[in-house]
């Protein structure tokens, strides 16, 4: 099975994808992660990312594309793949689609995490995660266990993200709105998408997506 998580920044993809690896043996595809990963990479193209992310603007449509083009190569997930924060344009959309029929794949659902952006600002300014794992916290509502120590890894390499503060968050919301929310029109004119309240606490957004996957 290959999905699409959709929704704003904070709408929870990131926690939510977690758990779909953890239970369904899929295959989290992150471009937010792939574009952190080159950020540090030390090169011209991983500066102008970080400038680009930085600002909370959306990178090239060729950038995450070709990212996406190379992860699908190198795919080997029993239970599928979960493209996380792509697509995000409506040219991202149709690559998807290409790329999929080309590697003789399928798209099996698109799941978008409704929230309102009041409870975005919260959630993004108190997160934190794994640096080893990618697990996923929050100061408040899912703090880790033991103080400092990753829940699921152990690992004590938290860390926070530099774009997650109130006015990077403002412009990725402007991009959202502007360039991806389009895409809840797109996919669901093909029948494919599947509404999910993500303002409900964690567990049941986990369960809802799990009743939308087995419909
Ligand atoms: P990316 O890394 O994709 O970030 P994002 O889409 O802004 O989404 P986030 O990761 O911020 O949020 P999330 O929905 O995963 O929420 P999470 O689960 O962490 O992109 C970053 C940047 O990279 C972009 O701005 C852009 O520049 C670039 N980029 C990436 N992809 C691109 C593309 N395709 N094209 C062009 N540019 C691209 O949850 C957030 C917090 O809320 C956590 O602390 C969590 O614990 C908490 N939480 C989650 N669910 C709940 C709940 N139900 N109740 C209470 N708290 C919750």
């Amino acid at each position: 099975m290959n999905i699409i998580l959709l929704g704003p920044p904070g709408a929870g993809k990131g926690t939510q994808a977690g758990n779909l690896v953890r239970k369904r043996e899929m295959l989290q595809l992150s471009t937010g992660d792939m574009l952190r990963a080159a950020r540090t990479s030390g090169t011209e193209m991983g500066q102008r990312v970080a400038d680009v992310m930085d600002r909370g603007e959306l990178v090239t449509d060729e950038i995450v594309i070709g990212l996406i083009d190379e992860a699908l190569d190198g795919e080997k997930a029993a239970g599928g793949v979960i493209f996380d924060g792509f697509p995000r344009t409506l040219a991202q959309a149709d690559a998807l689609a290409e790329l999929l029929a080309a590697k003789g794949h399928t798209l099996d659902a698109v799941v978008e995490l409704r929230v309102n952006d009041e409870a975005l600002v919260a959630r993004i300014t108190g997160r934190y995660s794994c640096g080893d794992c990618g697990a996923v916290y929050h100061d408040s509502t899912h703090p880790t266990k033991v103080a400092g120590v990753c829940d699921h890894c152990g690992s004590t390499n938290l860390k926070r993200r530099a774009d997650d503060n109130e006015d990077s968050l403002r412009q990725r919301l402007m991009e959202y709105y502007k360039k991806t929310s389009p895409l809840v029109g797109y996919y669901h004119a093909k029948g494919q998408l599947r509404v999910v309240d993500g303002l409900a606490p964690m567990a049941d957004v986990e369960a809802a997506i799990d009743a939308a996957l087995s419909r």
